[in-house]
């Protein structure tokens, strides 16, 4: 049976950092929370948009665009869309926490990548309540 879930909860219910927990999905898209501080990696998600809310802190987000590289900076509060096929890198200059909406099996460094960090998780998302 589906219940209400807390992201308060759901947030506190883990502490790795860029290693999103799946809270629940609508139709074929996960809805994603991660806590997140310090740099990700670059990638691309060559055939799926990519939707961020900061729910806390400041998330940046480096875009590699026709036009040249730029960086998006999103308080808390805001949403931003990663467009397919667009190279992204964010970024938290404090600690944050994100909520993310993209197709179930994405993967949190895309199709393509940069050498993934270890502080970076290359993941298609763990399950709430599930250890990394
Ligand atoms: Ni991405």
């Amino acid at each position: 049976m589906s219940e209400p879930i807390s992201l308060d909860k759901a947030l506190a219910s883990f502490s790795e950092q860029w290693s999103p927990r799946i809270v629940t999905a609508v139709n074929d898209y996960d809805v994603r929370v991660a806590k997140v501080e310090g740099e990700h990696v670059w990638h691309v998600h060559d055939d799926t948009d990519e939707f961020f809310l900061v729910l806390d802190g400041e998330l940046h987000i480096a875009l590699r665009e026709p036009a040249g590289e730029r960086t998006v900076v999103l308080p808390r509060g805001s949403v931003f869309t990663v467009p397919r096929g667009t190279e992204h890198k964010p970024y938290a200059p404090v600690p944050s926490a994100i909520l993310v909406l993209e197709p179930t099996g994405t993967s949190t460094v895309g199709d393509r990548h940069d050498e993934v960090p270890d502080h970076v998780h290359a993941t298609t998302g763990t399950p709430l309540g599930s250890g990394r």
